[in-house]
């Protein structure tokens, strides 16, 4: 009866193609789903002829594992989490590894592990990127947790994993929720890297009055250079797709109505709480947010109408200066992420490595990308970098996109074409830069109108005026 290596619990995609990556690997998997007639199905077609056997129930499935059992719940991040949990607990034994390897929000993977280690289960949250596809074929995965955990899987994660150089794209991120933390801040970056591509798209569009062919072609070329990544790839490749109904390109018949499940504005809420700037992942959220108000969006277009922009574009505009707008906010996007997951580090002991979460994500995961080399490199020379943007080759490729990233901006503006992720990356450049930034108005109004004091450039100490008093 115990033979499998590991159970796997749910069984839509992602479940599916973990369960067939493990068992390709050479490992004997159980599985089970909460409907058994998924579970008969995917043993019949996927999985037939392979050593993946299927429990109609969680005590079958215990019953299926070798000890310590490895559990891995692949089920909708939330209160499943819980509930699968809460049923599969009684027919574990101490010592036994429960895995959650959805995109659960990582201060629910803190308290499971607090729960479960208390009880003497070992506990992993792991973070899993890489869609479907990834999934199947190697993905990049993050996880935290028991140390022991770990180690009881390392090999396992190491074969499933996507390999780069023949590195395996998996490390160990600390007890914890740090491994869902580091996935929560891939998405935000996921998204931000989505926006810039969109709204690249929109200037290649709107702005050049480039066709889906030539779009295709663009994004295809560009992904040989510095922008090389799988977003760009597979932006590439869209663009090349008809409708079959019309012919027509099929990307333009989608509506344009972002969705999202949540990683990216926890990202964001993240950030807001430890104080960390990311404009661009920001940026990313809202206008996906934007775009959902379709309705308020076509009555606005409506009583707008036409706007004459005559004369307010400053400067040409070509698809190379496009393309180093694009790869320097999206550098700018990259050290943003990278910022918060260093200042979680400090605040909640994550101890991340950030040249190790860099070489993770190089492979397997949906944000993988060429810049990822550069980024390893960058803190594995300075594991201290304060920002991303300060390591000298960082610096030096800004300095030489910076000219056609703000015409690019200054063209979009005269155009009239959005560009809230673009030009969020140009301002947290400039903000960064600026040794004086306009902030001791704010200051000064601040403690106008509510005696909430500053500080002086030339003094130590907390000050407050009576400004209305020293009107002159
Ligand atoms: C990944 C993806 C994956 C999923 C997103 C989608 O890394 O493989 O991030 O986890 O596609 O969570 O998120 P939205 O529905 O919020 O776009």
């Amino acid at each position: 009866m115990e033979t499998c290596d590991i159970g796997v619990i749910g069984l839509a995609v992602m479940g599916q193609n973990l369960a067939l990556n493990i068992e390709r690997n050479g490992y004997r998997v159980a599985v089970y789903n909460r409907t058994a007639e998924r579970t008969r199905q995917f043993l019949a077609e996927q999985a037939s002829q392979k050593q993946i056997v299927g429990a109609e129930t969680l005590a079958e499935l215990a019953a299926l594992l070798k000890r310590p059992r490895r559990v891995l719940m692949m089920v909708k991040a939330g209160n499943a989490v819980d509930q699968v949990i809460a049923e599969l607990l009684p027919h574990l034994e101490r010592g036994d590894i429960l895995i959650d390897g959805g995109n659960s929000f990582y201060q629910d993977t803190e308290r499971r592990s607090k729960e479960l280690e208390a009880q003497g289960f070992l506990y992993l949250g792991m973070g899993i990127s890489g869609g479907e596809e990834g999934a199947l074929k190697g993905p990049s995965l993050m996880p935290s947790g028991h140390p022991a955990a770990y180690q009881a899987l390392e090999g396992l994660l190491q074969a499933i994993a996507a390999k780069v150089d023949g590195e395996a794209c998996v490390t160990y991120l600390g007890r914890g929720g740090g491994g869902h933390y580091v996935k929560m801040v891939h998405n935000g970056i996921e998204y931000a890297d989505m926006q810039l591509i969109a709204e690249t798209y929109d200037l290649l569009h709107r702005g050049l009055g480039l066709n889906a062919e030539q779009i295709s072609r663009t994004f295809a070329a560009w992904n040989q250079e510095a922008l090389n990544s799988y977003l760009i790839e597979i932006t590439a490749h869209i663009f090349g797709v008809a409708d079959p109904q019309s012919g027509a390109p099929l990307v333009e018949k989608i509506l344009d109505v972002a969705e999202q499940k949540g990683t990216g504005k926890w990202t964001s809420e993240e950030a807001l709480e430890l104080g960390i700037p990311i404009p661009t992942l920001q940026a990313a959220v809202e206008a996906r947010a934007l775009s959902a108000q379709r309705a308020t969006r076509l009555e606005v277009a409506r009583t707008f109408g036409e706007l004459s922009l005559a004369g307010a574009e400053t400067a040409p505009l070509n698809v190379a200066a496009l393309e180093q707008a694009l790869y320097a906010a999206k550098v700018c996007s990259y050290a943003q992420g990278m910022s918060l997951l260093r200042q979680a580090s400090k605040v909640y002991g994550y101890d991340f490595d950030l040249s190790e979460v860099a070489r993770i994500w190089r492979g397997g995961c949906i944000i993988r990308a060429r810049l990822l080399n550069d980024i390893r490199r960058a803190y594995q020379e300075n594991p201290t970098l304060t920002n991303l943007i300060l390591d000298p080759s960082f610096r030096q490729a800004l300095t030489n996109a910076q000219t056609a990233w703000r015409q690019t901006i200054q063209h979009a503006i005269g155009k009239g074409i959005p560009v809230p992720a673009l030009s969020a990356s140009l301002a947290y450049f400039d903000s960064l830069r600026s040794e004086r930034l306009p902030a001791n108005l704010i200051q000064a109004q601040r403690d106008y109108f509510g005696a909430h004091t500053y500080q002086r450039i030339d003094q130590e100490g907390t000050f407050h005026t009576h400004w209305q008093a020293n009107q002159s």
